[in-house]
């Protein structure tokens, strides 16, 4: 199969080239597009045979559920006929964005879709490329992050090239994603709501609106979370997390740095723009300032690709403080990290 490259500017939608994308929707292909977070692998959700098709490019287990993208909220009340009020306020706050509500399905939701839960996951995006294929689209459209399983998530269309060409009809291209981390799913169907992968929109934002908040125990054990397979975010390369208080850390990324490379690897480190110019001959890469974890979060998964595309064998990362968008950073740093 051919891929077709669509080029699309989010501030000024081509009309024609989102209907050309949404045929191929319709008629039960693969289309990926970007999202503010990240960029998506999108089929029909209400199209078994389509929604098959995801799994299948992404060599992606089926035991593992899908995220259903919806451009207004009336759909949500097709996807989920048990629609709790903390649903509700939530979305009116945060949606479109970066925060995905797991509900009570409704009949209409395949389990291919939830592999097999009874509980459908929600999410209205806020990019205007994503908005405009799922309206043009008239369905609800079903998808993951748009790279191969067990891969980092792409924030590029180059990204998505990378793994899926040849394999999709469709990638649009519509520049680099904003917040570069994949939404928060949060469970709404318990009391209090629990964030089962932290992401996009902060835990701190959700409190604001919900006053309490629970995080699921494997989050914060740093483990998967329903669905969430440890293998997930991994760069092919080799990844250590310096966890040390600060006052200790830069030594132990030294420590290792120097350890590895007297072995013969390739060693790159991830520093915070405060501590770059702390490795002397060591090759650094800059996530951003440890104060501005928003843009930190944006160069997370871009930083973790360079290191492989340029031969990277051995990643190791400083870690970043936990509030904010640094909970969604460490916990797919984490997850890197584990062992395979
Ligand atoms: O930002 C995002 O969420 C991106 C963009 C494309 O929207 N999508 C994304 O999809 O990250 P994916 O498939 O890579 O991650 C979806 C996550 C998985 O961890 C999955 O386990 C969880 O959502 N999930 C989906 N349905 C669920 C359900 N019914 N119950 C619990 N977790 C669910
Ligand atoms: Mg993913």
């Amino acid at each position: 199969m051919k891929t077709k490259i669509l080029e699309i500017n989010s501030k000024r939608i081509d009309l024609a080239k989102i209907k050309l994308a949404a045929e191929e929707i319709k008629k039960g292909n693969l289309v990926a597009f970007p999202t503010e977070t990240v960029y998506g692998l999108g089929a029909d959700a209400l199209n078994e045979k389509a929604v098959a098709k995801i799994f299948q490019a992404k060599e992606r287990p089926f035991n593992d559920p899908l995220i259903a993208h919806i451009a207004d909220i009336k759909e949500l009340y097709r996807l989920s006929q048990q629609v709790p009020p903390v649903a509700i306020k939530l979305a009116k706050v945060f949606w479109p964005g970066p925060l995905t509500l797991v509900l009570k399905k409704s009949k209409l939701v395949s389990g291919i879709v939830t592999a097999g839960l009874d509980t459908v996951a929600v999410r209205m995006p806020e990019d205007n490329i994503a908005l405009s294929l799922i309206r043009e689209s008239e369905t609800p459209i079903a998808a993951p992050s748009a790279n191969l399983f067990g891969r980092t998530s792409p924030t590029t269309a180059q990204h998505v090239t990378d793994d899926l060409d040849g394999k999709i009809e469709i990638i649009i291209n519509g520049g680099k994603t904003k917040v570069g981390v994949e939404s928060t799913v949060l469970d709404v169907t318990v009391e209090p709501v629990r964030v089962l992968r932290a992401g996009g929109i902060s835990v701190e934002k959700l409190k604001e609106v919900v006053g309490q908040v629970k995080i699921s125990k494997e989050l914060k054990e740093g483990f998967r979370s329903p669905g969430m397979l440890n293998s997930h975010y991994s760069p092919q390369a080799k990844l250590i997390l310096v966890e040390n208080k600060e006052e200790t850390k830069i030594e132990e990324v030294r420590r290792l740095a120097s350890k590895y490379m007297t072995q013969g690897f390739k060693v790159g480190i991830m520093a915070k723009e405060e501590n770059q110019n702390k490795y002397g001959r060591f090759e650094v890469k800059v996530i951003g300032k440890g104060t501005e974890l928003e843009v930190c979060a944006a160069n997370l998964f871009t930083i973790l690709r360079s290191f492989d595309k340029e031969g990277f064998e051995i990643i190791i990362a400083e870690g970043l403080k936990e509030h904010g968008l640094g909970l969604a950073i460490m916990e797919r740093l984490r997850k890197a990290a584990a062992p395979k």
